[in-house]
C-alpha cells in the first residue's frame, strides 16, 4: 500500500487528537487524555514549540472505513543525556488498526531516528505499557532494548497537587 510519511502541520491537529485519543482507547486510559485539538495547535505549532510531529498518509482511494487519510502518526521532542548528549524522545507511536502491518510503523520510527541523527542525537527513548506486548516485541524487533529489565531504571512522575506543593518547598 502506498503511503507517505511528512512533517505533522497546524491542520493536523483535528487527526492527531483523534489519534491520540484512539492510542489511549488501546492503553485502555481513554480517560487520562486531558489535551485538546487547541492544545496541540498552541504547543505543537507556535514559537519555540514543545514537540514535533509526523504523520503516516495514504491516499485517497486507500481511506479508512471512517474516511481517514491520515493513519498514523508519532510525536518527538529532544531531550539531553548527562552521559551521552543529545537525545530524541518519542512520546507516540500510532498506526490505525486496519493499516496495521504494512511498514508503517517502522516507517514513523525510522523517520524519527533519521531526524534524531540528523540533530546529532546518540539515542532514542520512549516508553512502553509492560502489558502491550507486541508493540514490546515489534521494537526489539527494531534493535532497541529495555532499560527497565537491563538496567533497573524506573520512569517517575510527580503532578497535580505533589507538584504544586514541591514547587511551593512546603512538603
Ligand atoms: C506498534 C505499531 C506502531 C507497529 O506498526 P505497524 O505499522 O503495524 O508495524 P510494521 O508493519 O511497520 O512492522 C514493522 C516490522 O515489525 C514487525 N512487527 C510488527 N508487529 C510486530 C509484533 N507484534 N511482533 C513482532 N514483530 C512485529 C513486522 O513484521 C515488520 O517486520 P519486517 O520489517 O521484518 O517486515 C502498531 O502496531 C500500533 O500502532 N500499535 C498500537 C499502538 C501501540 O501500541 N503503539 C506503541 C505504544 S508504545
Amino acid at each position: 500500500m502506498d503511503f507517505t510519511i511528512r512533517a505533522a502541520t497546524l491542520e493536523d491537529c483535528k487527526d492527531i487528537s483523534r489519534m491520540i485519543l484512539e492510542l489511549a482507547e488501546y492503553e485502555k486510559v481513554p480517560d487520562q487524555v486531558k489535551i485538546t485539538q487547541r492544545d496541540l495547535e498552541q504547543d505543537g505549532f507556535s514559537k519555540n514549540p514543545f514537540f514535533h510531529g509526523i504523520i503516516a498518509e495514504v491516499p485517497e482511494h486507500h481511506k479508512s472505513r471512517e474516511g481517514h487519510t491520515k493513519v498514523g502518526y508519532s510525536l518527538y521532542f529532544y531531550t539531553y543525556s548527562s552521559w551521552k548528549g543529545r537525545a530524541v524522545y518519542m512520546e507516540d507511536l500510532y498506526v490505525m488498526p486496519e493499516f496495521r502491518g504494512k511498514g508503517i510503523g517502522k516507517a514513523l520510527m525510522s523517520k524519527v531516528s533519521q531526524l534524531g541523527l540528523a540533530a546529532g542525537c546518540t539515542q532514542l527513548n520512549f516508553t512502553v505499557l509492560d502489558w502491550n506486548k507486541s508493540s514490546l516485541d515489534f521494537y526489539l524487533k527494531q534493535g532497541c532494548w529495555d532499560v527497565t529489565s537491563d538496567l533497573g531504571y524506573h520512569c517517575m512522575r510527580c503532578e497535580g497537587d505533589a507538584l504544586e506543593h514541591l514547587a511551593q518547598g512546603d512538603l
